[in-house]
């Protein structure tokens, strides 16, 4: 990679390969998914739906799940969930696929909250204090109930991870799950004058300890309460220590389970990939509800911080937490660094770059010859990728909305850049301009690279799929293949 551009932090949006049809699953007891806004949906079928096929798929799919089952094993995952999951009965199936994970040789830190766990030891003993969102001010009396609370969760997930009966997802698993004295807090102090008694935040998390533990194949279980060098407990709140836990361990993920907190777009479909700066300016405009938005600013804390990747996803959709490592669109809204400084739309002034860039694709017959002036006319439709004044990418995007649909064209990074993920930011780039345009697909004409696109969740389609505009200047002699996305 040529000296002064930042290398990206991996390539594909949630692992290496982009898409992933999940077949009727083999085993009667998980994922039996309907979500429609998931970008694969039609490949997704419940157990009940199995088709006569569906050994084929299996096969099929357990092929495409290999490059990210290679690429994720030793990496660190931390997974925070509120108490909500327990109360609401979504531990086990989470555990089912958590162990799988385990098993594949992911390293996993679980981090759980307690809050309505706490909210009704606090109900049932006749306090009136209750807990939001936040760090708030904890009594004496709440830390109790926080212990209480903590302790009984812990066990449930030690006994939810002890399952083994035959013939379940369990069977066979032997994963051990330790927890202890791993975190160091301080006192939050007083605020504005307002005393926050026994609420802590963090201050040290015990790296040596926790890399121990998960270098043998063991899970690390965090319960919201940190302990100072005075000996005193203080109650956490989970967003901030599965952040301070991730930060720490630099993870490659870190994942919120949330109730059904993911971000949406103005038609309602999940935004299954937000740039960091898009998260924060999401957040400034104080549009998404409380929960939502805490889970948002931590995700986009840990991004900035150093963790690759951040993700909210609901645990109300079994499987949820399979379907958003092993599918390249997920299920949820994933909260990636992108250094979009490097990416803006072209004026007439690139046009010279971005001829240079063209040019010796035409020639091997790459790219359709288009000529300076087309490009010139047709500059406003190109984004280009630049870095200390050099254009080293390109890509042009052109509508034809009364069908639903955008041609993508020109993708193109300069040889000396290739491989380093630039494409994979035009395109997601290309994709989000898409969708605001109002576009439901997004194609794109190819000769050489038409693996490249089918590994990023486009499918082959045929001339009679494109725009009538576009299937009227269609070239025969070309005979370039046509890929489509649903976006
Ligand atoms: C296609 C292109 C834009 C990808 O850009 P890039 O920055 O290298 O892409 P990424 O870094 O995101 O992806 C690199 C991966 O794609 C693979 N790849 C590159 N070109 C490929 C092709 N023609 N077919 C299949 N895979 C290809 C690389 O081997 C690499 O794989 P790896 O991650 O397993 O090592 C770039 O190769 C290019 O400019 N090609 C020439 C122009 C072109 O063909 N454009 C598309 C026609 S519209």
């Amino acid at each position: 990679m040529p000296a002064g551009i930042p290398a990206r932090q991996g390539t594909g949006a949630r692992g290496p390969v982009a898409h992933v049809s999940i077949p009727a699953n083999p085993v009667p007891t998980t994922a039996s998914v309907s979500k429609s806004d998931m970008a694969t949906t039609d490949d997704i079928l419940s157990a009940q739906d199995a088709p006569e096929n569906a050994p084929a798929q299996f096969v099929r799919w357990f092929r495409d799940v290999a490059p990210y089952v290679h690429d994720f094993r030793g990496k660190i995952f931390v997974i925070g969930f509120g108490g909500e999951l327990v109360r609401d009965g979504a531990l086990n199936a989470l555990v089912q696929d958590l162990s799988l994970l385990s098993a594949l040789g992911i390293r996993l830190i679980l981090v759980h909250g307690s809050r309505p766990q706490v909210n009704e030891q606090l109900r049932l003993k006749g306090y009136a204090t209750q807990f939001g969102r936040g760090t708030e001010p904890t009594s004496a009396d709440a830390l109790e109930c926080a212990k209480e609370a903590a302790g009984e969760i812990r066990l449930d997930i030690e006994a939810a991870f002890s399952q083994g009966l035959p013939n379940t997802p369990m069977s066979h698993a032997q994963i051990r799950v330790i927890s202890g004295n791993f975190v160091t807090a301080r006192p939050v102090g007083i605020i504005d004058g307002v005393d926050y008694k026994h609420a802590g935040a963090v201050r040290k998390v015990d790296l040596e300890a926790i890399r121990n533990i998960i270098s043998q194949g063991a899970i690390v279980l965090l319960s919201p309460l940190g302990f100072s060098p005075t000996g005193e407990a203080f109650n956490l709140a989970m967003e901030d220590l599965a952040t301070s836990a991730a930060v720490a361990l630099r993870a490659e993920k870190l994942i919120f389970l949330t109730q059904d907190r993911t971000v949406h777009n103005t038609d309602g479909t999940i935004d299954t990939e937000l740039a960091r700066e898009d998260a924060e300016a999401l957040l400034a405009s104080r549009t998404l509800d409380e929960d939502t938005a805490s889970f948002l600013a931590h995700a986009s804390l840990a991004v900035k911080r150093g963790v690759a990747r951040a993700h909210l996803i609901p645990y109300t959709l079994d499987g949820s937490v399979l379907l958003e490592i092993f599918t390249h669109d997920g299920v949820g809204t994933m909260v990636v660094e992108d250094t979009l400084d490097d990416i803006r739309p072209a004026t007439v002034d690139d046009v010279g770059a971005i001829v240079q860039l063209i040019e010796p694709l035409e020639e091997d017959g790459t790219l359709v010859p288009r000529g300076r002036s087309i490009i010139e006319r047709e500059v406003e439709k190109f984004t280009v990728l630049e870095h200390d004044g050099v254009i080293y990418g390109c890509v042009a995007l052109r509508p034809y909305l009364d069908e639903g649909m955008a041609e993508m064209a020109c993708l193109i990074v300069h040889p000396e850049w290739q491989g380093t993920g630039e494409g994979e930011v035009l395109l997601r780039h290309t994709e989000s301009q898409a969708r605001a345009m109002g576009a439901k697909r997004l194609f794109v004409l190819t000769t050489r690279t038409s693996h490249w696109f089918l590994n990023r969740g486009f499918v082959q389609g045929g001339v009679s799929d494109l725009p009538h505009e576009k299937r009227a200047h269609y070239n025969r002699s070309r005979n370039s293949l046509v890929f489509i996305k649903r976006l």
